[in-house]
């Protein structure tokens, strides 16, 4: 072995693909039962319906690099994208655009009327004063619209009341003044035609690389663990940076969510892939229908079934699979003091979402892990 590759997500599967395509035999470990970390999907057992285990994964991008890469292990379909939010009973498009505001206000204003409106709401704060994530996000959108949109969904999202939230985790909220619809802008958008199985499993066959499932790095118990290892060939590491390091610097804060699946002998249950609901009397944030990823499917998924999950959104406990940074101050300053530990383990490169406790989409994990090839490990 010359490299070992811990996590089978797409940072480490890259890199694997990468180092053994160079002639190095590569093992890849994860603790999981399955391969591809947060992207892996399976069929759904009775509808065969493809269901994303951890969220609904859709791929897009505008780096060629990436795009060149990715189409060497799977073609994509040409899905594109929307999302709708079902506000007290009525259905809007997002993200929030012209249809969105037309259809709020029972209004037909040009793009010009639309923008002096939202101006005038927006009034109410400045966005360099604003206190805290309610005020600062009415100084972007104005109160109804975020009141309707913003405010309860971001609440249900981190649990806590929008006036304890920082203003720090919104920048800016999006609102188009046009009827475009698309929720990605990228130069291409799509999903892997034969699944997301399909694909990492392609990235991870070659007789160079071995690839050993329910293995934890950090079980001393079988032989491929830290303390055997680490100093002994290269290591790239994708696990949670904090759990490398036993916690020393203090746990950093994540997300987790919760997913609710339920087979229903319905047909079509909302017509599109992905439903918000932004309210605060609905508990969940969103429901996915996964038959509408492919539409191209229809003859082979059933008309008369269908699977939904329901989604809900909370603080990690240590157990539970880490999602999207908080990335509060105090946990800016434990990554920082992690960096500095992460300088002195000889021949480990922490990356990927958890190695370096960034949320990256798949298209950023597999760039990243391409330029870590490049530049650290092809050497
Ligand atoms: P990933 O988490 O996939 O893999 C890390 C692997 O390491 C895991 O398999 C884990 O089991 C393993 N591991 C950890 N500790 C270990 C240990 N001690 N021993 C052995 N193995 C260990 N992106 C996008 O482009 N479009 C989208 O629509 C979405 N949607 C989305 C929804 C949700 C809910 C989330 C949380 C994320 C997304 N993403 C996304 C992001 C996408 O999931 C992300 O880009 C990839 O998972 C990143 O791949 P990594 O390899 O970095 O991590």
């Amino acid at each position: 072995m010359d490299l070992l590759v811990v996590g089978s997500g797409f940072f480490g599967l890259t890199i694997a693909e990468r180092a053994a395509a160079a002639g190095r035999k590569v093992t890849v470990i994860d603790r999981r039962h399955h391969i591809g970390g947060n992207a892996y999907s399976e069929n759904e057992p009775t509808t065969g319906i493809e269901v994303h285990r951890y969220g609904a994964h859709l791929f897009h991008t505008s780096n060629e690099k990436v795009w060149e890469y990715v189409n060497r292990f799977t073609t994509f379909t040409s899905y594109v994208h929307r999302v709708y939010t079902n506000h007290s009973g009525v259905v809007y498009p997002l993200p929030v655009n012209l249809g969105t505001i037309n259809q709020f206000f029972q209004a037909a204003y040009s793009p010009d009327q639309a923008r002096a409106l939202i101006r005038e709401q927006a009034g109410e704060f400045d966005v360099r004063t604003a206190q805290n994530f309610e005020e600062k996000g009415i100084a972007l959108v104005g109160r109804p619209l975020f009141e309707a949109f913003f405010r309860d969904y971001t609440a249900k999202q981190w649990q806590t009341d929008p006036h304890k939230l920082s203003g720090d985790i919104v920048s800016r909220l999006p609102v188009r003044y046009t009827y475009d619809n698309r929720y990605f802008n990228d130069t291409h958008e799509g999903l892997p035609t034969d699944g997301y199985t399909a694909w990492l499993e392609r990235m991870a066959d070659h007789p160079n690389i071995d690839v050993k499932l329910s293995v934890d790095f950090f079980d001393a118990s079988q032989p491929l663990n830290r303390k055997a290892l680490v100093g002994q060939l290269p290591i790239v590491y994708t696990g949670p940076v904090d759990r490398y390091f036993d916690y020393a610097e203090g746990a950093l804060g994540w997300r987790t969510l919760d997913f609710e699946e339920e087979v229903l002998d319905v047909g079509d249950f909302q017509g599109t892939s992905v439903m918000n609901y932004p309210d605060a009397d609905v508990p969940y944030t969103r429901i996915h229908e996964f038959k509408h990823f492919h539409p191209e499917r229809a003859e082979v998924y059933p008309d008369d079934k269908t699977v939904v999950m329901r989604e809900f959104s909370r603080f990690a406990e240590r157990s539970d699979e880490p999602y999207y940074p908080v990335n509060t101050e105090d946990d800016r300053a434990g990554l920082l003091a992690y960096r500095e530990l992460a300088k002195g383990e000889k021949d480990v490169f922490f990356g990927g979402r958890l190695g370096t406790y960034k949320y990256l989409d798949m298209h950023m994990a597999i760039g990243s892990a391409l330029t870590m090839w490049q530049n650290e490990l092809n050497g």
